[in-house]
Order: C-alpha cells, then structure tokens, then sequence
C-alpha cells in the first residue's frame, strides 16, 4: 500500500466505495425516482449516499424501530430508505419547513410505495417538535435539517426518544470543522461543534461518527441513548 500514490489509494477507495454500493445498497425506482424529482423542483442536490441510507436501515432495524422521526426532509431520499426498514404498521413522521418541497417528498414517498406509512409535517422543527410528545417515544431520530439548531435538535431527540434508541445526524465532519471551535465560526459551523460535544459528553449516550460520504469529507455522528 505505502507505493501506491495517494491518488491510487483515493480511487482504490472509491473503487471499494462502489462495490459496496451496489451490492448492498441498490438504488430502485423509488429512490431515483425521489432524486430526479427533486432535482426537477430545483432542490439541492445534497441527500445521504446509498451506503449510508443502508446504514440507516441497519440502524432502524437494529432499535426494531416501529417510529421514526425525521428532522429535516429534504428530497424524500433518506425518508424512503427509513420508510422501508419499517413494519408493515410501523410510521415514519418527517418534519420539513419548506411547504413547495413537503409536496415533493410527499410524491416521491407514494411513487415509491412508502406512502401509507409516512407523514411529512410542514414547518419549523422547533416548534413541531413539542407536539409530538404524545406521539413519543420514537425508536429512531435523523436529524438532517439547519444546522445552527441542530444542539437544540439534540435535546429534543433525546426528550422524544426511549432507552435503545438511536439518534443519527448528518453532516457532522464537515472537512473536519464540526470538531475544531473558533472564535470567527459561523451559526451552521457552531452548531455542529456544539451537537458533537453534547453527543461526546452526554452520560445518557454512546457515540460515534462516521466520516462516510462520498469523499470522506463529512459523515454521519450515531448516538444510542443509554438512559433518558
Ligand atoms: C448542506 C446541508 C446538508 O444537509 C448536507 O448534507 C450537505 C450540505 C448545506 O446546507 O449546504
Ligand atoms: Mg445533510
């Protein structure tokens, strides 16, 4: 490995990345259903890759999730691939600001069959998460929304969650900066920081992140609640 350039070590990786894709995270029609309409509606084009969709489904599987919260909906991708980890009479509930792509995933989670046990709720997290109380607790949380509220976020997944569950959030390496204060960070930046504190410090938690995307530049941060 040490001869190899650095550049054949990246593509090896990828090489790697790829295999792994396909053989264990195929995307269907569903799925890139979800992002050609999203793209169509002028969506960023920023959802999980495939590897860690399946990883959410391991994940969901694992807590034997039945209700799973999603904060931020974005296109619809994430949501299918939790929708489908899900029991026949399991729900999945995702909150999402934005009314024009709320229609979107809407669509994208019919077309790709998960319809019937999903719900996205339009408007701003923090104020729909204190109605969901009564729907507590849920077995698995994704937080994939703004990031400056994502330490807020936090307090209410573990509020909302149950021993066992797991509490996943995404972008949580950002190149490396959701780990390092400084003083000139922006909102975004500072909310990662805090969010990978909090998760590292919290005595009710066990955590880790994943720096599993594409280019190994950003990853998921995977908390089980101990005790809430
Ligand atoms: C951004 C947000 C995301 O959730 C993501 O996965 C990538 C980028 C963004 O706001 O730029
Ligand atoms: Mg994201």
């Amino acid at each position: 490995m040490s001869e190899n350039t650095l550049e054949q070590q990246d593509e090896q990786r990828h090489r790697i990345e790829s295999t792994i894709s396909h053989l264990f995270a195929p995307e269907d029609a569903g799925l890139h259903g979800a992002l050609q309409a999203a793209k169509d509606a002028g969506l960023p084009e920023i959802q999980i890759n495939p590897i860690q969709g399946k990883l959410l489904q391991v994940f969901a599987t694992a807590c034997q999730a039945h209700k799973i919260l999603e904060i931020g909906s974005l296109a619809g991708y994430s949501g299918i691939w939790l929708a489908r980890a899900l029991p026949a009479d399991g729900h999945l509930i995702t909150l999402e600001i934005n009314p024009q792509h709320a229609e979107v995933v809407r669509s994208s989670f019919a077309n790709a069959g998960v319809g019937d046990k999903t719900e996205v709720r339009v408007g701003n997290a923090l104020e729909l998460l204190p109605t969901l109380t009564a729907e507590a607790p849920f077995d698995l949380i994704f937080i994939d929304a703004d990031k400056a509220s994502y330490p807020q976020y936090l307090e209410w997944a573990i509020k909302l969650s149950r021993t066992g569950s797991i509490i996943i959030a995404d972008n949580c390496v950002r190149n490396g900066i959701a780990f390092q204060p400084t003083a000139d960070m922006d909102a975004d930046t500072a909310g990662l920081v805090k969010y990978n504190q909090l998760t590292r410090e919290d005595p009710r938690l066990t955590t880790i992140v994943l720096a599993n995307d594409n280019d190994y530049t950003d990853g998921l941060n995977v908390a089980v609640v101990k005790a809430n």
